[in-house]
Formats: C-alpha cells, sequence, structure tokens
C-alpha cells in the first residue's frame, strides 16, 4: 500500500504539527526546532531539535517494539516526520522518576540527584492551560479521563518502558533520570504508548560527569543545547 500523505494540520503543540493523512487510521507527525519551557513563558528555537528528535523517537519506539513494547510509531517518512498510529488521547500524561530532581525536588524538596528506594511514577492532567497538573489516579477515574483498568495497563507499560531504556542508555553511557509518556487508546481499545520519547520529555545525565544532556540545557540557559542533543543522538546511534 502506498504511504499516507499529509490533509489538514489537526494540531499544533509546543514542538510537533499534527497532521491527518489520507489513511484515516493513521497521523503524521511534524517535529519543529520551537521549544517551550515554564508552561511556554520561555520560548525559543534549537537548531535541528526537530531532526533530532524525530530520530531518537524513531529509535526508542523501535527498540522498545522489538521487546514487546508496543507503541504507535509506523515509519519516519522525511527528517522531520514521522507516520503514526491515530490514536484517541488517553489526558494523562505519566511521569517516571530514576532520580529526584525537576519539579518532584521542589515540590518535596527533596536532594537534587536522590535515588528513591524504587522508579516513581506520577500521573499529571494534560491541559496546557493548567500546566499539567499532578493528579492521583481518583481523579483520572472520577473525571472520566482514565479507566482503573487503563491506569494499571499505563503503569505497568511505564514501568516496562523504563525496564527496558534503562539498561539500553546506560551501556551508552547515559543515565536516565526520568522521563514523560502519553498513551492513547486504539480502534479496539486497547493502551498504546504514543507522542515521543527524546531529550524534550526525558532527562539524561552523562553516567560519568552527571553533565546534562537534555532540554534542561534550554529550560536553563547552559548553553550547548544542540549539541546536547546531537550528542544523545550520536550515542544511541551505536
Ligand atoms: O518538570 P518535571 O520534573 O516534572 O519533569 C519530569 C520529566 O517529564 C522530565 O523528563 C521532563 O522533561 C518531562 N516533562 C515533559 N513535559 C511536561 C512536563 C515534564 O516532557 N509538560
Amino acid at each position: 500500500m502506498s504511504v499516507p500523505t499529509k490533509t489538514e494540520m489537526i494540531a499544533e503543540g509546543k514542538a510537533k504539527k499534527i497532521y491527518a493523512t489520507t489513511d484515516p487510521t493513521k497521523l503524521i507527525f511534524y517535529f519543529k526546532d520551537d521549544a517551550t519551557a515554564f508552561n511556554a513563558q520561555k520560548k525559543g528555537t534549537i537548531e535541528s531539535k526537530g531532526m533530532l528528535n524525530q530520530r531518537i523517537s524513531a529509535r526508542f519506539f523501535t527498540m522498545l517494539r522489538g521487546k514487546g513494547i508496543d507503541n504507535h510509531y509506523v515509519e519516519t517518512l522525511n527528517d522531520r516526520e514521522m507516520l503514526v498510529e491515530r490514536l484517541e488521547i488517553i489526558p494523562v500524561e505519566t511521569i517516571l522518576r530514576n532520580l529526584i530532581t525537576g519539579s518532584c525536588r521542589k515540590r518535596l524538596d527533596r536532594e537534587e540527584g536522590e535515588e528513591p528506594a524504587g522508579p516513581i511514577i506520577e500521573f499529571c492532567y494534560k491541559s496546557d492551560e493548567l500546566g499539567d497538573p499532578l493528579i492521583n489516579d481518583d481523579h483520572a477515574i472520577a473525571f472520566g479521563w482514565a479507566t482503573e483498568k487503563e491506569l494499571a495497563e499505563i503503569r505497568r507499560q511505564t514501568l516496562a518502558v523504563n525496564a527496558e531504556l534503562k539498561p539500553f542508555l546506560a551501556a551508552r553511557g547515559i543515565l536516565l533520570v526520568d522521563f514523560k509518556l502519553e498513551f492513547g487508546r486504539t480502534q479496539d481499545g486497547s493502551v498504546l504508548l504514543g507522542d515521543e520519547i527524546c531529550p524534550d520529555t526525558c532527562r539524561f545525565w552523562d553516567i560519568e560527569t552527571r553533565k546534562k544532556l537534555d532540554k534542561d540545557r534550554f529550560r536553563q540557559d547552559l548553553g550547548e543545547v544542540s549539541e546536547a542533543y546531537l550528542e544523545i543522538d550520536r550515542r544511541t546511534a551505536q
């Protein structure tokens, strides 16, 4: 079958444009160089980010599928575009923390880089207006965002992603500090991993020096932002 082509743009997020295609079951993600932080209060561009995030996400999705973790990735169309399965978005974002930093460190006044006894999973409500606030299972169920069964499945898949991605990265000298995942429902109602997995949505530290190799370089004005994305691309290509 021929590759579906773009029709109308159905959404534009902070880092991506999403297009419907000639196949109603597929979407095209276009990865932009635009970067925002602190709920879009800080704006900028990161050179080559779109290209690198497409490539890194495609690589992680392919690796995860090979390990039995299915996801929405279908194929890469060009430098900045990937074809994905169309999903009904579940408005619950999942964060998994292997080390404590970012909003969790601030909220609970923990030590930077503290290693908790095990990975911590947090749920957030996907809402740009509200800044993706932290929620718990009861909010998600009571407000109809996800069922109890779906949340259990999201939790299971999030832990499975960590179990594969963490050692994959460690073998390449990268510490997987934390990451955010998004899920959706397929036509048959099952829960499928979607969105992107890249230096915009994960924290990566060099395993030896703990140098930040992710979007925190942009958030915190640390410089060498594109270089960090390029370094993650280079190390994960092997
Ligand atoms: O800021 P916080 O510590 O909550 O972020 C945890 C993880 O989730 C980080 O890897 C961050 O890049 C990611 N995240 C994201 N999108 C958001 C909030 C956080 O990808 N809206």
